[in-house]
C-alpha cells in the first residue's frame, strides 16, 4: 500500500521523504489557504520535493468547462500532477473527458460506495472516500473501503482506492487490511507510523546491556 502525506506543508513534505516510505501528496484548497502562500510558487516547490510522486492538486470550479480549464492549467505546472476533482455531477463528466486524453485524475469527496462506481465508470484514477468525516457522523467509515474495493474486484476496475481523512494509525492498518491502493495521512499520523512503546523499551535494554559488556571488558 502507498503512503500519502495530507498535507501542503514543505517542510512536513520534506521531513517525510527523508523518511523514505513517501509515495505521494494529497492536497485540497483547505490545506493551501493555510499555508498563506501564492498557489502556484506553492504547487511547484511540492511537485520538486516528491517529483517521483502523485501530487493531487484540487481544482475550485464547480461546472465542467470550469474544472477542465484549471485542470489543463495544473497538469502544465508540473508533470506529476493529478487533477483533484470533487464527486459532483459535473466532475464526474470533466473526469470522463480528461481520463480520455490520458490525464490522472483522484476523484474526492467520495462518502458512498456508487459514487465511487461512478467515478470507475468513468476512468478516474484515484477514488478518495473520507473514512474519518463519515466515522464523524456515526457510520463506518472502513466499511465503505471494503465496499469499494469488492465492487472494484467485482468489476475489474483500475481505479485505485485511495483511503482518506484518516484520523489514526488504525485507520491505516484497516486500510491495508481492506486492500486500500493508498492511505494519505497528516503528518503526525505517518510519524506515529514508526512508532510502538515496546520498540523503545526493547532498544533501550538492548544498548544498556550492550554498554554494561563493553564497560565491564574495556
Ligand atoms: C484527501 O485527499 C483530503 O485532502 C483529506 O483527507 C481530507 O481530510 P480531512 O477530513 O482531514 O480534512
Amino acid at each position: 500500500m502507498k503512503l500519502f502525506l495530507d498535507t501542503a506543508n514543505v517542510n512536513e513534505i520534506r521531513e517525510a521523504k527523508s523518511w523514505a516510505i513517501l509515495d505521494g501528496v494529497t492536497t485540497n484548497p483547505s490545506h493551501i489557504a493555510k499555508e498563506g502562500r501564492a498557489f502556484i510558487p506553492l504547487v511547484e516547490e511540492i511537485c520538486d520535493i516528491l517529483p517521483e510522486g502523485d501530487i493531487s492538486v484540487e481544482v475550485t470550479a464547480t461546472d465542467m468547462n470550469g474544472i477542465l480549464k484549471e485542470a489543463y492549467d495544473f497538469v502544465k505546472i508540473r508533470n506529476n500532477i493529478v487533477v483533484k476533482i470533487p464527486l459532483i455531477k459535473e466532475g464526474i463528466k470533466a473526469i470522463y473527458v480528461l481520463s480520455q486524453e490520458g490525464i490522472k485524475v483522484n476523484c474526492t469527496l467520495c462518502f458512498s460506495a456508487v459514487q465511487a462506481l461512478l467515478a470507475a465508470k468513468v476512468g478516474a484514477t484515484y477514488i478518495s472516500p473520507f473514512v474519518g468525516r463519515l466515522d464523524a457522523v456515526g457510520t463506518d467509515g472502513m466499511k465503505l473501503i471494503m465496499q469499494i474495493k469488492q465492487i472494484y474486484d467485482n468489476f475489474g476496475y483500475e481505479t485505485k482506492v485511495l483511503s482518506a481523512a484518516l484520523r489514526n494509525p488504525m485507520h491505516v492498518l484497516e486500510s491495508a487490511l481492506a486492500g486500500a491502493d493508498v492511505a494519505t495521512m497528516g503528518f503526525a499520523i505517518m510519524e506515529q507510523l514508526f512508532h510502538h512503546p515496546l520498540t523503545d523499551i526493547g532498544l533501550e535494554q538492548f544498548l544498556n546491556d550492550w554498554k554494561e559488556l563493553k564497560n565491564n571488558f574495556a
